[in-house]
């Protein structure tokens, strides 16, 4: 799953549609972690779609990633700043892609 302390261990090289990007990003194979308040590992999310289905507040949304190994459209979190800590993504994602930090 996703490194719940990515912040310290990785850096953050750039954002992409305001969402921050965490290293290494090599793309089309590597992606890097997006986002920083809800954090998605774009190279673990397959797919699975239960975060954009669950979230109360649709912070997710689907950015295309063709060519990248596990899927080709990965769960974006867009709208991070609308989180309210549910936890409920985190619970409901198959290959624990998500991090939230609530606070
Ligand atoms: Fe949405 Fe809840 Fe996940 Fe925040 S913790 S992104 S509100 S499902
Ligand atoms: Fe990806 Fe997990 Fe959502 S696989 S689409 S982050 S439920």
């Amino acid at each position: 799953g996703i490194d719940p302390n990515f912040e310290r261990n990785r850096e953050q090289v750039g954002e992409e549609d305001d969402v921050a990007v965490w290293g290494p990003v090599d793309p089309p194979e590597t992606l890097g972690i997006r986002g920083t308040h809800v954090a998605v590992d774009f190279d673990i999310c397959l797919a699975d779609g239960a975060c954009l289905e669950d979230c109360p507040v649709d912070v997710f949304e689907w950015v295309d990633t063709p060519g990248h190994g596990e899927s080709e459209i990965k769960a974006n979190p867009t709208d991070e700043e609308q989180c309210i800590d549910c936890m409920l993504c985190v619970d409901v994602c198959p290959v624990d892609a998500i991090d939230v930090d609530p606070g």
